[in-house]
């Protein structure tokens, strides 16, 4: 063995580590970081319990750096190594916490699914009210009182309280919202609301109503027709 058994050890912790980090990924998923380090600490637990079976391996083990860290009997370049470590160690570990606890004026990163899959019960459900102009214009009406002070009376989503909400109240004049949904969608989020959104993807934080309670469904239909009419867009169907 002899007073080599470090030099193995840390060669065995390299080799550990470069086939985890490099050669892995090769074949399969690369290992979050985290992970590799779990299994460098187990390696090194490993090496420990190993070197020290015996007083003889033991001292081959931990004598080299008992002796390093002492600074006894080393010279030259090993003792300015010796200082380089006493110095760096402790910086980079106030550093790790450093950075790990100052708070960090980065909004957290969301990826909110914007238009998530609808309830199978509202698939392809057809609106049963008549596209005449009287019900449009009832659904105007409609939209004006409750929808409008959000998504303003232009449709554009910049109604007086609409300054107040993150996500905002969405734009049905953009191209981005109800051109690209069908009626039955709408249905649902107007029924539903913010808190009908299905679990993945949260956080909502949607102000959106829940409207089931104080709308009936005619007056809900009647709303989408002129959602469609004042915003001038047209529902998206399957034909
Ligand atoms: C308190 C403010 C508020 C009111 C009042 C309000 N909404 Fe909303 N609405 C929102 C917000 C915020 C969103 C965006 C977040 C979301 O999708 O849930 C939204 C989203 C929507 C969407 C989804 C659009 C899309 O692209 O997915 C529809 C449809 C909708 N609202 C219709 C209505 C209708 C109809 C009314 C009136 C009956 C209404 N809203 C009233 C705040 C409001």
């Amino acid at each position: 063995m002899g007073s080599s058994l470090t030099i193995k050890g840390g060669v065995l912790l390299v080799a550990v580590f470069l086939v985890l980090k490099f050669g892995l990924p090769l074949f399969t998923a690369p290992l979050p970081m985290s992970l590799i380090w779990l299994y460098l600490f187990l390696t090194t637990i490993g090496i420990v319990v190993f070197g020290t079976l015996s007083g003889h391996s033991t001292e081959a083990l931990l004598g080299p750096i008992f002796r390093f860290l002492s600074g006894e009997g080393i010279g030259g370049a090993t003792k300015f190594a010796r200082v380089a470590v006493l110095v760096l160690f402790p910086l980079l570990v106030g550093w790790q916490t450093y950075s790990g606890l100052v708070p960090s004026s980065e909004p957290p990163s969301e990826n909110r699914t914007i238009h998530p899959a609808p309830p199978g019960e509202f698939v392809g459900l057809a609106n049963p009210v008549a596209n005449t102009p009287e019900n449009v214009m009832q659904g105007k009406g409609f939209f004006s009182a409750f929808c409008s002070p959000c998504h303003g009376a232009k449709f554009n989503g910049n109604g007086p309280a609409s300054d107040g909400f993150n996500p905002p109240p969405a734009n049905f004049v953009d191209a981005g919202t109800i051109a690209q949904l069908q009626e039955s969608y709408l249905f649902w989020r107007i029924k539903k609301g913010g808190v009908g959104l299905p679990v993945e993807g949260h956080p909502w934080k949607s102000a959106m109503p829940r409207w089931e309670v104080e709308l009936s469904d005619d007056m809900i239909w009647k709303i989408i027709m002129a959602e469609y009419a004042g915003s001038g867009h047209k529902p998206r169907t399957w034909e």
